[in-house]
């Protein structure tokens, strides 16, 4: 996988630390962390965009650029590798500075089935990519933001880590540990000054959702969700789940006995594989 470095906006290349808010986000390429870099060039922020796609992330920085972000610079790298991310980080801090947010929001959803042999290896993507993808992403910059004593690390999880979802058991479950994760984090940096955001988003129209061929409630999209995030973010919000009335039925579900639950999504539509 290729390692890119570059930056616009800030022509010198000098460090402009301190000065502006900076933002680091992953899975910047599309989706929903497209819509986050969009949402904080808009407010003046240097921005750090990383996914693996390079053409889509130099289509982007032009664009955040445009809108307003002093700096934006991009590494395509894939968040399975730990030494491209901490070169990444590295190159961020030098360049920009300690970050104000890191957002862990790269992530993949595939429909799995245990018994099918080929699925094996979706499920290792997705707990590699969506867990320790996030881990990776809170590692490389963790130490600069412990030092700096300032700083929020956002992860992104879902709605689908509340309850087992048949169909998407590895995404499911990926989401599941990436909550537990967040809040172990959270409670291991409480008093340092640091915080940590966990956000599960409800559906949120990205080409994530694009191949969903049921019905998606309380369907919001990506712009409004990355105005909706920044806001949690901003608030130092510990947990929550966006759009709220999402939220209430994420909480009711997590109530229904098994029986119940069992017999009702045993019917439901599932992810095609
Ligand atoms: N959309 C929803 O309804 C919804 C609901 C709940 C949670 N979420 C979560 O929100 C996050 C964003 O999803 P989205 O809907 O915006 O999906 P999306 O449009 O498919 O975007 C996913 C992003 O993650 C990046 N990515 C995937 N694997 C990566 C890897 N190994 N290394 C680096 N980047 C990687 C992709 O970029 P490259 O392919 O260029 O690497 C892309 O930028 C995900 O964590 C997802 O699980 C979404």
């Amino acid at each position: 996988m290729s390692h890119i470095v570059t930056h616009v906006g800030n022509p010198a290349g000098m460090p402009t630390q301190n000065k502006y808010q900076n933002v680091v986000i992953t899975g910047a390429s599309s989706g929903i962390g497209e819509a986050l870099a969009k949402h904080y060039a808009q407010s003046g922020a240097q921005l750090g965009l990383i996914a693996r796609r390079s053409d889509l992330l130099l289509r982007l920085q032009n664009e955040v650029v445009a809108l307003g972000a002093p700096t934006a610079r991009v590494y395509a790298l894939d968040v399975r590798d730990r030494e491209a991310l901490k070169t990444a980080a590295n190159d961020f801090i030098a360049k920009s500075g300690t970050p104000d947010i890191v957002i862990a929001n790269a992530g993949v959803s595939r429909g799995t089935l245990t018994e099918i042999e080929d699925d094996l290896s979706a499920f290792q993507e997705v707990f590699d990519i969506n867990v320790m993808g996030t881990v990776n992403t809170f590692h490389a910059f963790l130490g600069a933001m412990q030092t700096a004593k300032n700083g929020t690390l956002v992860g992104i999880a879902s709605v689908a880590g509340f309850r087992g979802i048949p169909g998407s058991s590895a995404y499911s479950s990926s989401k599941a540990a990436a909550i537990k994760y967040c809040e172990s984090l959270r409670v291991e940096l409480r008093g340092s000054g640091l915080s940590v955001v966990t956000i599960c988003p409800g559906y949120i129209r990205t080409p994530m959702t694009a191949v969903n061929t049921f019905k998606m409630p309380f369907l919001i999209d990506a712009d409004d969700a990355a105005a909706r995030f920044a806001r949690a973010i901003q608030a130092k919000t510990s947990f929550t789940v966006i759009p709220w009335n999402m939220g209430i039925a994420a909480r009711v579900l997590r109530l229904v006995p098994n029986w119940l639950y069992d017999r009702v999504f045993s019917h439901m539509p599932r992810k095609p594989r």
